[in-house]
């Protein structure tokens, strides 16, 4: 077996190339430019508390899954799954297309940073003047209109509802250089990436730590801070919160894609698995909260300086730009503050070696999952894909391509595209698939190894809160306006493709694993095969209770009852959804042993009965924000962070700070090498 799968694949060179690497995908632009403004917009110090949680539940505990399943078959994420069923292919390919979807707009955005980049460096040495300097609000009013009326030639949004307008000529070049860009990055294979990852990585650090210093030395920086930091408790009652926050962290992780299964792939046989999740996980929130103090402090020392030159500008009026405040609210704030073409220089260079590796870690990815299953030549894929991907780009190069931008991102990000991925992929691993070897498999070779608890976390607590999270949106989608319709009645074309992406997305995924790829692998090898099947009778037992449980949720949800009926009702199917959850857990437990495996009704069992629980507990949800009566608290004003955003600051960075030390420690103080074998070696 073991031979089979040591055929000549490539490598990484070293543990810090890998490690890189994957820090390298994970830190782009989800971290300067996706969190500071998802943040403000959410809560401010509030919206940590569903990041970190997100982050330590699901996030760490999904990448560690991630890097198992792709060392352990060391191959990209279709091939992977396959290896445990022939149909779990699916789901491999259901992340990748999903990848490949991001891929047509991520470089998009890199385009912009890579114009703004050049109109810095112009701005260098046409001594200091940007286009889009100004004064007071006028001047905010200036940099809106640059970004969104001279570069973007954006259409009035009411009019982006329903069409594209013509092509952006000025953003196709700097689209086409992000595309060779990615292209020479990776054309070599993952050796070359990992020794480019040096200077990707480390580079746009620099650049951080430069605008953080730089921030928090200015004059009212801690005016912006309390923007950022000072909580909005509110927010938590709204399912958008969780929402953004359980995305942010899938997509920041790039979790869900396929891509790091495929990057650990490409990961020596012995190498470690759980402490690089843990130290890439908490090294990309790292990036991110120190990203959301550069900016939000360099806002408030903007706020000083117009207050002081009698033009006010307040951080609020900049800062609700949202999508928007890396190219409007930031670039206006640089604007104001001596050196400002120096500095935007900085900051854009930072966006795109962040955002470079990330983009081509998709590229990289999608290429290797092709490769994989069809042996075609990656001299041939790479460029192929490289084609499209521009091509389909130009799609989002329009009048009214920042507007469909915006909202194809929505769904692919949101409930519909990542959350549900990462849904499946936890109920398959955790039910379908023999999780306990996965998890084996990961502990031989990691500086510190995760429990049992792992084991349920993936199988019942994540599956639970992913699908609370899921239904929730879905109830609140179908019974709010404004979801594909306009009050009107008319069609909001980019919300359409969007679901119509989300929909088709598996369609594709089907077809792509149903065509015939290379034989050698996958159905040679069946872990379960020729295995006694135990646990037959609970099995049964529990999945039938789980039927009953789907179909008292019907009920509740299609019969009209009192509200006390009702409750009776949710909290009923709760309890018995959670039951069964409970008994099939026990026979996967008890029976899958090295002679046995437990019986599918029971897999199933627990599925469902999971999905029973979240779609109660939604229900619920829906019934409580609705009475917690919802008021859109602005951030309160203040001259000085206030003392809850002290607290949130210290724990942050002890999370953060502690966090590194820790995982560098084992890291350092395992040793290189284990000198445990693989499972299949033994
Ligand atoms: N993690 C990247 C970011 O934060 C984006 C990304 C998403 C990369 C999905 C690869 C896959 O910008």
């Amino acid at each position: 077996m073991a031979e089979l799968l040591e055929e000549q694949r490539e490598s990484w060179g070293t543990r810090s190339g890998f490690i890189l690497a994957a820090i390298g995908s994970a830190v782009g632009l989800g971290n300067l430019w996706g969190f500071p403004y998802k943040l403000y917009s959410f809560g401010g110090g509030a919206f940590l508390i569903p990041y970190i949680l997100a982050l330590f539940v699901v996030g760490i505990p999904i990448m560690i899954l991630e890097f198992s399943i792709g060392h352990y078959t060391q191959r990209a994420a279709p091939d992977a799954f396959k290896r445990g069923h022939k149909r779990f292919e699916i789901v491999g390919w259901w992340g990748i297309v999903l990848a490949f979807v991001i891929v047509t707009y991520y470089p998009v955005i890199l385009a912009y940073c890579f114009s703004f980049l050049w109109y810095s460096i112009v701005g260098i040495f046409t001594g200091g003047e940007l286009p889009w300097a100004g004064e007071g609000i006028e001047g905010v009013e200036n940099a809106k209109v640059f970004f969104n009326e001279t570069y973007l030639g954006k259409v009035d949004i009411a009019d982006a509802r329903f069409y594209l307008g013509s092509i952006r000529w000025n953003i196709v070049l700097p689209l086409a250089v992000t595309w060779a860009a990615m292209y020479f990055c990776i054309f070599r294979g993952v050796r070359l990436v990992g020794k480019i990852v040096w200077l990707t990585v480390p580079l746009p650090w620099l650049m951080l730590l430069i605008l953080t210093v730089r921030g928090l030395t200015l004059e009212g920086s801690m005016q912006g801070l309390a923007y950022y930091l000072d909580p909005v408790w509110s927010e938590l009652a709204k399912p958008v919160t969780w929402r953004y926050a359980f995305g942010q962290v899938f997509f920041s992780l790039s979790l869900a894609y396929g891509i790091m299964i495929t990057y650990a792939s490409f990961l020596h046989r012995k190498s470690d698995l759980n402490n690089n999740a843990g130290i890439i996980s908490i090294a990309d929130f790292g990036t991110s909260f120190v990203a959301g103090l550069a900016v939000f402090a360099t806002l408030g020392g903007m706020a000083f300086v117009t207050q002081q030159a009698g033009h006010a500008v307040p951080v609020e009026k900049v800062a609700e730009t949202g999508p928007s405040l890396a190219f409007v609210a930031f670039p206006y704030a640089l604007a104001q503050l001596p050196y400002s073409a120096w500095f935007s220089f900085i900051f854009f260079f930072a966006l795109v070696t962040l955002g470079i590796d990330s983009a081509f870690s998709m590229t990289e990815v999608i290429v290797a999952s092709i490769v994989d299953k069809t042996g075609w030549r990656r001299s041939i894929v790479l460029p192929a894909l490289t084609v499209v991907g521009f091509l389909l780009g130009l799609i989002y190069v329009t009048e009214g391509g920042f507007n469909w931008l915006g909202t194809i991102d929505g769904f692919v990000n949101g409930t519909w595209g990542i959350t549900f991925m990462g849904l499946l992929e936890c109920v398959v691993l955790g039910w379908l698939w023999r999780i306990g070897t996965l998890r084996r498999h990961a502990n031989s070779r990691s500086d510190w190894k995760v429990g049992r608890w792992w084991n349920y976390l993936i199988r019942m607590v994540i599956p639970v809160a992913l699908g609370a999270l899921f239904f929730w949106q879905l109830f609140d989608d179908i019974t709010g306006e404004g979801f594909l319709r306009t009050a009107e009645g008319e069609w909001i074309l980019p919300s359409c493709v969007g679901l119509g992406i989300v929909v088709f997305v598996p369609v594709v995924a089907i077809i792509l694993s149903i065509l015939k790829g290379r034989s050698d692998i996958g159905d040679a090898h069946r872990p379960e095969q020729g295995l006694v099947v135990g646990g037959r009778f609970e099995g049964a037992v529990a999945f039938v209770g789980a039927l009953a449980v789907t179909g008292l949720l019907v009920v509740c949800l299609t019969v009209p009852m009192g509200e006390g009926a009702k409750q009776v009702i949710l909290w009923g199917s709760l309890v018995g959804g959670i039951a069964a959850m409970l008994l099939s857990n026990y026979v996967l437990d008890r029976h899958h042993t090295s002679t046995s495996q437990a019986s599918w009704s029971a897999r199933w069992a627990g599925i469902l009965a999971a999905m029973d629980a979240s779609a109660a507990i939604a229900m619920m949800l829906i019934g409580l924000a609705g009475e917690a009566k919802i008021e859109d608290t602005a951030a309160p004003i203040r001259d000085k962070l206030s003392g809850v955003s002290y607290v949130i600051l210290g724990v942050v960075l002890l999370i953060i700070i502690g966090g590194l030390g820790w995982s560098f420690y084992r890291a350092l103080s395992a040793g290189k090498d284990t000198g445990i074998q693989h499972p299949d070696e033994e």
